[in-house]
């Protein structure tokens, strides 16, 4: 994760300093660079762009690729939807909360995972799911979710 710069930041927003609605673009490559945005670097924008810091919390937090907190190295979306639901997809959530011991939405304190939840990951037939870095994991079960830390663990 790249650290926090005010400079490095003015050097993006100048990189747009053309483009007549460049509030999306600018949130867009800050996040690609940071990982998420941190409320001081909506203050800037803000200030930068004069666009009001409501309408910046807003798009940050309207659009699910805008994160306001750091998140981990692995990400891992545990599916709530109807279908994993009724066949034990809570207890898998359950389970990842325990073995994390952070709750969905939070990011460990080494910022090594970030747990999120998702109302439909759209592989309803092989619920409960979970996607772990973009990887689709079906059937899952606890003991599914522990071989699956252990091999990151083991990877990383
Ligand atoms: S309800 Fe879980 S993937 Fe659709």
């Amino acid at each position: 994760m790249n650290h926090f710069s005010i400079q490095n930041i003015r050097t993006i927003l100048n990189k747009h300093k053309d483009n007549k609605t460049p509030l999306l673009a600018v949130m867009e490559e800050l996040q690609s660079y940071y990982g998420y945005l941190p409320r001081e670097m909506l203050i800037m924008v803000s200030e930068r762009l004069d666009v009001p810091l409501s309408q910046v919390h807003s798009v940050a937090t309207f659009y699910h690729g805008f994160s306001l907190h750091p998140q981990g190295e692995h990400v891992i979306q545990a599916c709530t939807g109807t279908a994993c639901h009724v066949r034990g997809g809570i207890h898998v959530l359950d389970h990842l909360k325990t073995k994390l011991n952070i709750q969905a939405g939070e990011t460990t304190s080494d910022l090594e995972y970030t747990l999120e939840t998702i109302n439909c990951l759209g592989a309803c037939a092989v619920g409960p799911t979970v996607v772990t870095d973009g990887k689709y994991e079906g059937h899952m079960t606890t003991s599914k979710i522990d071989h699956l830390l252990e091999k990151i663990e083991q990877e990383s």
